[in-house]
């Protein structure tokens, strides 16, 4: 998939302060080398991200920790050692490595080691760290094809590498252990029991925090489309509701479901893995089709079923402006 060539442009590109769209295992980043402050700001201005939102720092191992975070807890080299590389963010007390451009200005850096050998390998070769948001315009929905890439970002990025499709589908899990108790910041790709699990505790999800994380505002995963959550057993009643007002519905659901003639579904498994690998693509699908609404059938709230309704749920909340 990533022959010497194109590594060896994706590196140099990094290196001259460029921006790329590297694949990781939750979704596609916009990646820039996160001790070059102009590449990091080309990174806020393509987004069209207010440049006070932190960016996670990706790197290829965790041996790093210590150059990027002045304390390292015994609780961090737990979660790192049994879910790195991963879908885990740690929050954690920076170091001067981690500049303000990086991290807001705040005291605290979010990193993580992505389980992806094309992201593995352009870190490792750049012997560094990057900066990368998801490579979508700040509001989108996140991209895990290089198509959504491409539909949201086009030429303003300098590079696009081809990772296939994202197997885990949802941004990573961010815990914070910059505190005194470790919590959950952003529900994610890795199921919050597996945390609690290695910590031998209950890790509370607080994603309305003090410290900024954009994917908490409230409608941060917006298809144009307007959604509506129903559990699996309203659906068809949800649906007949909006169509006697005279709207156009999709639904988002999975297979198994019947829907009353002419209503169109988008696939999303009732396994929560399985619907967190579809989400976005069937969101960004359904979406292209113009519906007014969109009707999401709510994957169990267990495992990844927690970030698939946390991100449904975002879909769903009220909009303080379009676009
Ligand atoms: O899976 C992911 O995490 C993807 C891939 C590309 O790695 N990245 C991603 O980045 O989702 P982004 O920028 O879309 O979301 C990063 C989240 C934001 O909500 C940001 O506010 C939060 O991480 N964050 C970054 N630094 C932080 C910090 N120091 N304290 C608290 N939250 C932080
Ligand atoms: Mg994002």
């Amino acid at each position: 998939m990533l022959t010497s060539d194109i590594l060896t442009r994706a590196v140099e590109t990094l290196r001259r302060g460029g921006v790329i769209a590297l694949p990781t295992e939750t979704v596609y980043g916009l990646a820039a080398n996160c001790e070059d402050e102009l590449a990091v700001r080309r990174v806020f201005a393509i987004k069209g991200r207010p440049a006070t939102h932190p960016l996670i720092v990706h790197v290829a191992r965790a041996e790093a920790l210590p150059s990027w975070a002045r304390h390292v807890p015994e609780d961090a080299w737990r979660l790192a050692k049994a879910f790195w590389p991963g879908p885990l963010t740690l929050v954690l007390p920076r170091t001067a490595r981690a500049t303000d451009a990086v991290t807001g200005g705040q005291d605290t850096v979010a990193i993580r080691v992505p389980n992806h050998p094309v992201a593995l390998a352009v870190l490792d070769a750049l012997g560094g760290g990057v900066a990368a948001p998801s490579a979508n315009r700040f509001g989108r929905v996140s991209p895990t094809t290089t198509e959504h890439v491409r539909a949201d970002l086009g030429s303003d990025v300098d590079l696009i590498l081809d990772g296939g499709p994202c197997t885990v589908g949802v941004e990573s899990t961010i815990v914070d252990l910059s505190g005194e108790e470790p919590a959950v910041l952003r529900p994610g790709g890795l199921a919050v029991e597996e945390i609690e699990r290695v910590l031998g505790r209950r890790v509370p999800v607080r994603t309305s925090a003090t410290v900024r994380v954009s994917g908490s505002l409230a409608s941060h995963y917006a298809p144009r489309a307007g959604v509506v959550l129903s559990e699996p057993a309203d659906v068809v009643t949800r649906v007949e509701a909006l169509r006697a007002q005279g709207q156009s519905v999709g639904v988002l659901g999975p297979p198994g479901l019947t829907l009353p003639a002419g209503v169109p579904r988008y696939d999303v498994p009732d396994d929560p893995a399985g619907a967190a690998r579809a989400l976005y693509t069937r969101l960004r699908e359904a979406d292209e089709r113009g519906h007014d609404v969109l009707v999401a059938c709510l994957p169990r709230a267990e495992g990844l079923g927690i970030a698939v309704r946390d991100r449904l749920a975002r879909a769903a909340a009220p909009r303080p402006s379009e676009g």
